[in-house]
């Protein structure tokens, strides 16, 4: 209800000014109504909490303000066809209820919306997500997964939204690990270096993890591969044809996690910037920021101090010359915040990436800022995330302690989903065809996974449960996927929820909605919080908001179809409350496909 919040808003402060003309005068601004959603249902709809700090300023009881105040919303004729007579409660606070008709306009116009009412904007400059972002060679593992669902998902709500989304895959694909992983392969599987598919990923991070054993205990080895990384990064066309193929091989796994999880990416790993490192370099040189210290280039950071109370570096240059992670992601931000055609032309940068890597993002904000290239309205933001842990607790393992395989932990989900759903089919002795068993399967196990990862605050760390994520009942995707397939079944036994074999919105007037029970406004005004809740995660970039919400519609529904009859109700309330169900599912639709999530009719 973000229009009507608005609405209420504005009239809030010309009430305010009218009652208290030379306050407003001598604070310059409208006096601020402190406009909030009711803390609680029996006080209606909205809050007005602006009475209480004029009372200092004014020498008046903060209720004879409150007074004052509703006075003047009296006289204002769109006030009163917005609200009922405002109620001032406790000390001062002015309790705002919506009128029924007023409520009833807004699910009128809903269902006659796509957006559900969710206004999207015009904004002019894109927005980047970095996420996902694993490391070619290596596994891809937990902390990517939940950094490829919760990227995911801030990208669908800003895309929702209406922004340019940049997708950015920031793969870890130059750098000292290739050096070592050439070096290695030359001598014990040539092969790999010349051919595509000469070995697979498993194979390649075996070989990862002998060559890195290799590279800490072997000195020559340790020279054979820094040469190797000059060579590579000097541009030697067999070096790149080796790193290419490696790159290659990895980039096929990623992608076969990726198309599991329905997630689209661009992949612009590190290697892009490698033109642009000297520059960054420069260019804090001459601003005067860069210092050298003991041979390497670095910035002391602001107000981040290590134990002996001296100031931290950031180090962009190695001493033997070379570049870091640090100085790549310094390359990325000019890269993505310089204008076209020289770069990205970005207004806002995420970064979704492990809490572990908050003071690496902290100094090189830090760094990009003082060097200018930050600038106008551009924002950067941190969104960072706690560890996947098992449910002892400890870091995600498998039973025999090894790290747990992406593709394993998608595959167990499954297999999971799929028993569940072949009891519950014995029990409620039903039987379906496999490949309805294998979709439902793959849709709830992926889901399952996802919605666990998100519906948690993601700064927490957070417990991995198959059981947990795949009850029926509780904050789990089952439970709303269920509520979507009850109503999915009311059209099945003869409701008809409009909308025909389309999906196209159909309008209903405001006029031909009749409600009478609590449990239905109590459903309304849940489902007009639509559009503040995501205006909110677009914000706050925290994708558990949107999941309580969705959580809280579907109990809210649940309780009122359980206690209102529907199908057997007479007219107008049988098709008024018909059009609520096709809101609620409409409204779950679109919040779970927002969450990366597919809905199912049946389950
Ligand atoms: N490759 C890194 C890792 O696996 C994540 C990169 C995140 N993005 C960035 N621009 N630094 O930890």
């Amino acid at each position: 209800m973000l229009r009507v919040a608005q609405a209420l808003d504005t009239q809030l402060r010309a009430a305010m000014q009218r009652a208290f003309p030379e306050a407003t005068a001598a604070a310059g601004t409208p006096l601020d109504p402190q406009l909030a959603p009711a803390s609680k249902p029996e006080f209606g709809d909205f809050q007005a909490n602006g009475a209480l700090p004029l009372a200092k300023p004014l020498g008046q009881p903060p209720r004879q303000i409150a007074q004052a105040i509703v006075e003047q919303l009296a006289a204002d004729p769109a006030f009163g066809e917005l609200c009922l007579e405002p109620v001032i409660a406790g000390p001062g606070f002015i309790n705002l209820t919506l009128r029924p008709e007023c409520l009833c306009a807004e699910v009128a116009a809903r269902l006659g919306d796509a957006r559900l009412g969710v206004p999207s904007v015009s904004a002019a400059a894109p927005v980047v997500v970095d996420f996902s972002s694993p490391n070619i060679a290596k596994e891809m593992h937990v902390g990517h997964l939940r950094s490829t669902i919760i990227g995911d998902c801030l990208a669908r709500v800003l895309e929702f939204r209406g922004h340019d989304v940049l997708r950015l895959n920031h793969v870890g694909d130059w750098g000292t690990q290739f050096g070592m992983l050439i070096t290695h392969l030359k001598q014990v599987a040539p092969e790999a270096l010349q051919t595509a598919d000469a070995v697979d990923l498993g194979d390649l991070v075996t070989f990862y993890r002998q060559a890195k054993a290799r590279f800490d205990e072997d000195e020559a080895f340790q020279s054979t591969s820094r040469e190797e990384v000059v060579k590579l990064q000097g541009g030697d066309p067999l070096s790149l044809k080796a790193w290419g193929l490696l790159c290659e091989q990895s980039r096929r796994e990623f992608q076969r996690i990726y198309d599991r999880l329905d997630i689209r990416l661009s992949e612009r790993g590190e290697s892009f910037y490698n033109p642009y490192l000297q520059g960054v370099v420069d260019d804090l040189k001459a601003r005067g920021l860069l210092v050298l210290d003991d041979g390497a280039g670095c910035v002391f950071l602001e107000g981040v101090s290590g134990k002996d109370g001296k100031p931290l570096p950031l180090i962009v240059q190695k001493s033997d010359g070379g570049f870091n992670y640090a100085t790549t992601d310094l390359a990325a931000i000019r890269y993505r915040l310089a204008l076209p055609p020289a770069g990205d032309g970005a207004g806002r940068l995420i970064y979704v990436t492990d809490a572990g890597q908050a003071a690496h993002f902290a100094g090189v904000f830090q760094v990009a800022r003082r060097a200018g290239w930050v600038t106008g309205a551009a924002r950067i933001e941190h969104v960072p995330f706690g560890l996947v842990q098992g449910e002892d607790g400890k870091k995600l393992k498998t039973r025999a302690g090894d790290t747990v395989r992406l593709k394993d932990l998608l595959d167990e989900a499954v297999e999971r989903a799929e028993s569940d759903l072949r009891r519950r089919l014995v029990e409620e002795d039903r039987s379906e065809e496999e490949a309805f068993i294998a979709h439902v399967a793959t849709t709830v196990g992926m889901a399952a996974v996802k919605y666990a990862d998100l519906s948690t605050n993601r700064v927490t760390n957070y417990q991995f449960s198959f059981d947990r994520m795949l009850a029926l009942s509780g904050n789990t995707a089952p439970y709303l996927l269920y509520a979507v397939v009850r109503i999915a079944g009311i059209a099945r036994k003869g409701g008809d929820l409009g909308g025909g074999a389309t999906g196209a919105p159909e309008r209903v007037e405001a006029q031909a909605l009749s409600f009478s029970e609590p449990q239905e406004w109590a459903l309304i005004r849940e489902l007009l919080k639509l559009d503040a809740v995501i205006a909110e995660v677009e914000e706050e970039l925290l994708p558990n908001r949107l999941c309580s919400y969705l959580f809280e519609l579907s109990q809210v529904f649940n309780r009122f179809y359980d206690q209102v009859p529907v199908l057997k109700a007479d007219e107008p309330a049988r098709s008024s409350r018909l059009a609520l169900c096709r809101l609620s599912a409409d409204t779950l639709k679109l919040g779970l496909g927002l969450l990366g999530i597919p809905t199912l009719e049946r389950m």
